[in-house]
């Protein structure tokens, strides 16, 4: 294959993750990473890429648009340049990997970081009117919630320029097909997939999620390594009954259960990692003695060199909590739902 540079967007925070998941491609060059963004070539084949769990979207590069401003008339710039993008040529390639119509529909996204005298809608239809003047598809200004046209024109405005891509999947990597019952406070896949890497799960530990939820981490967990044995326990039985319909078909070997985080039905000493996205006490409610509480038990279930991966908004009391054998390592602040929260990795240590 030849090489061709891609582009991949992210979540704040987790650069880590997506260089490392990045760097196991050996067909991998030229990677560079900046905040939300990164590029890279590969010459591997494209669907390889929609494998990806770290990254929320990944799209063919076609270049940047120089000297976009604030004020109106980078809408005009950007109409004018749109045309020297060859979309044929990118269409042809992703025409390599799934079926595209002669003439697709297509939508395009447009982000503006940073303020402007202009919208994403106008950005929008002026790049979609340049791509129908070329009679390159047919342009979908609204699509459904949850459809997805043939093609997704991607722009994005970084500082003075726009960023040019298209969608390389027909929907973006973040949406997981498991993913069929939702609840208020579930975790992002990608975010979960960040987490597990940051927990060295590999093939044979046992992984516990004691606030499960709707059990995305089960499930990004069951995809990476099918034969762990994996257990799921939260106080909420409509959130079991959820994680229940989400893993069907997808984890043979986990054990889904109603009950306390902070009075586990486990033995000691039996569990290799527990990775879990606390309640945050915004979207789900969490009671006062929670955290002490919690940290005991898990201290009492891992095994000793365990590890620890937990989202958490309360990274201060967690540290002032710490008084089992559970040993604080590293933080990282990544930013999810207009907020800044931190994964925190700790080990036990005997
Ligand atoms: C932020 S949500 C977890 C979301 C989950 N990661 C997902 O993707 O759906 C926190 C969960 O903790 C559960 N929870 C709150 N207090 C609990 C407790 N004491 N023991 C067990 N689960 C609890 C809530 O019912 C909620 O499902």
């Amino acid at each position: 294959m030849a090489n061709q540079t891609y582009w991949g967007r992210y979540t704040t925070g987790l650069e880590h993750a997506v260089q490392k998941e990045l760097r196991s491609f050996s067909k991998l060059s030229s990677l560079s990473i900046s905040k939300r963004n990164c590029f890279f070539r590969y010459r591997g084949k494209i669907k390889d890429l929609l494998r990806m769990r770290t990254l929320d979207d990944v799209y063919l590069y076609l270049g940047a648009i120089p000297n976009i401003a604030t004020h109106r008339k980078s809408l005009s710039i950007i109409e004018n340049s749109i045309g020297r993008f060859d979309f044929r040529h990118a269409l042809t390639r992703l025409s390599s990997h799934r079926t595209i119509p002669p003439m697709p529909v297509f939508r395009v996204t447009v982000s503006l970081a940073g303020g402007c005298n202009y919208n994403r809608e106008e950005v929008a239809s002026r790049v979609a009117g340049e791509l129908m003047r070329q009679k390159l598809g047919k342009w979908n200004p609204q699509p459904k919630r949850g459809s997805f046209p043939d093609i997704d024109v991607r722009i994005h405005k970084q500082g003075s320029k726009c960023l040019v891509g298209l969608r390389v999947g027909t929907f973006p990597l973040y949406r997981r097909s498991y993913k069929k019952c939702h609840l208020k406070g579930a975790l992002k896949s990608t975010v979960a997939a960040s987490m597990l890497q940051m927990a060295s799960l590999h093939a044979g530990l046992s992984m516990l999620d004691p606030t499960c939820g709707t059990g995305t981490i089960l499930a990004e967990a069951a995809i990476a390594h099918s034969s762990n044995r994996l257990i799921g326990i939260d106080r909420s039985q409509q959130a079991i009954n959820c994680a229940k319909i989400n893993l069907e078909g997808l984890a043979p070997h986990v054990n889904l259960s109603c009950g306390d985080a902070r009075n586990l039905p486990i033995p000691t000493n039996t569990i290799d990692r527990i990775v879990a996205n606390l309640p945050w006490g915004q979207q789900v409610a969490k009671d006062h003695d929670f955290i002490q509480r919690f940290l005991m038990e898990i201290d009492r279930v891992l095994v000793s060199n365990g590890i620890v991966v937990l989202l958490t908004p309360e990274i201060d009391e967690i540290k002032l909590s710490l008084k089992t054998a559970l040993q604080f390592r590293r933080a990282y602040p990544i930013r999810l739902n207009g907020r800044t929260v931190d994964i925190i990795r700790m080990e036990k240590k005997s």
